[in-house]
């Protein structure tokens, strides 16, 4: 992968950005920009359970990466005064792994499950009982003496997250009290981010230099945090530390980030679609192997902010890059030839050769049937 994708990473790429986003983490509900019909919700949600003194229903949050679903995991825990859990699908192998950490709980923790469309069935199976009352039902010896027995887990709360909520089966998701989906961030925001980490990390930042980071950083928080920080390194290289406009333009040069917001993999993506396929549409497998990505990191990291953005379209014949994305790389300097749909019009769905759809052409004098 090229050096600006990790923009993109979900995965902290070192110890200075663990830090960082340890410091940069929002603590509270107030202190979590944006988002205010998850955070009303949420409060809501919140006070309820304080007021009755219960365990908080069960919560759902999906949305893409970097939107701060693990963020408002932790926060969810602080508000209601307990402690948190992390874990997440694929690190809870067996049914007896969940088991072990249901039962450590002690009474209204949170325990937060990442990327939970990856949980295994079997392990499924004993959390649906476990949230709905909280139960957890083991079976005791083997054969016929076998039998079930069922134990009681003192009042919890599942925070689960997903970047997929399609993939999370129907018992599962209707075992949630609450679904929130986290939508991409309004540009002003993502400005009021840019200036609270920038405070946070006693970095100086012009205005127009706020917004111009703001709107490089896909609408997402993880991203505008990691921008100002290279912009900051930038600046400190080349200039005397404090960020300006010209100091931003500067630095997203030299990281390849344009002016919408795209890095050089979007830009890929979506110069593929126009120059090797026709413009679309074209299936995500054939996608993903031209970039060298799995298929879902294109359709999770990739494809939500084009889809955003409008550069990107999804038909159920496939990816189409929009006349956005066409005079988005045209302005750019990218050679874009026409739509195959020009170049080769389609008879009844069969693609055709000019000459094949100039013989099928009626005669203009065709009477109307
Ligand atoms: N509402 C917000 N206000 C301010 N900062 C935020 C907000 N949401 C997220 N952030 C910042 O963005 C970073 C990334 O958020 P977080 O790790 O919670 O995202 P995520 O949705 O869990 O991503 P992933 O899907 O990759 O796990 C946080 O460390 C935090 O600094
Ligand atoms: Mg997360």
């Amino acid at each position: 992968m090229t050096e600006p994708s990790g923009f993109l990473a979900a995965d902290l790429l070192d110890d200075t950005e663990v830090a960082m986003e340890r410091s940069l983490r929002p603590r509270s509900l107030d202190e979590y920009l944006g988002q205010r019909e998850v955070k009303a919700g949420l409060s809501v949600l919140l006070a309820a359970a304080r007021n009755r003194g219960e365990a908080a229903d069960h919560v759902l949050l999906h949305g893409p990466p970097g939107l701060g679903k693990t963020t408002l995991a932790t926060i969810i825990a602080r508000e209601l005064g307990v402690n948190i859990r992390y874990t997440s699908g694929p690190a809870i192998e067996r049914a007896g792994d969940l088991a072990a950490v249901l039962t450590s709980l002690d009474e209204r923790d949170v325990l937060f499950i990442d990327e939970i469309h990856r949980l295994n069935r079997a392990v499924e199976e004993i959390l649906y009982p476990a949230m709905e009352d909280f139960a957890l039902d083991v079976m005791i010896g083997k054969g016929p003496s076998a039998r079930s027995l069922r134990l009681t887990l003192r009042p919890f709360t599942i925070v689960g997250a997903t970047t997929r909520a399609g993939r999370i089966s129907g018992p599962l998701r209707d075992r949630f009290g609450a679904v929130y989906r986290l939508d991409f961030y309004a540009d002003e925001d993502l400005v009021a981010i840019v200036r609270r980490s920038a405070r946070i990390l006693g970095i100086e930042v012009s205005d127009d230099a706020a917004v111009a980071i703001a709107a490089r950083g896909r609408a997402t928080p993880r991203i505008v945090n990691r921008l100002l920080k290279r912009v900051r390194d930038h600046a400190e290289v080349h200039g005397d530390g404090r960020i300006t406009l010209a100091a931003v333009e500067e630095a997203m040069r030299v990281l390849e980030i344009d002016a919408a917001g795209l890095d050089a993999t979007d830009r890929r993506l979506l110069a593929a679609i126009v120059q090797k396929f026709g413009g679309g549409p074209v299936g995500v497998g054939a996608l993903a192997a031209v970039l060298a990505e799995e298929v879902e990191t294109v359709e999770d990291v990739y494809e939500p902010y084009l889809l955003r953005m409008g550069l990107l379209d999804r038909t159920p014949q496939g990816r189409v890059a929009t006349e956005r994305a066409r005079s988005h790389l045209a302005a750019l300097g990218y050679e874009v030839p026409p739509r195959r749909a020009e170049r080769e019009p389609t008879i009844w769905g069969v693609v055709a050769t000019p000459d094949a759809a100039a013989a099928f052409d009626p005669p203009a004098d065709l009477p109307e049937a």
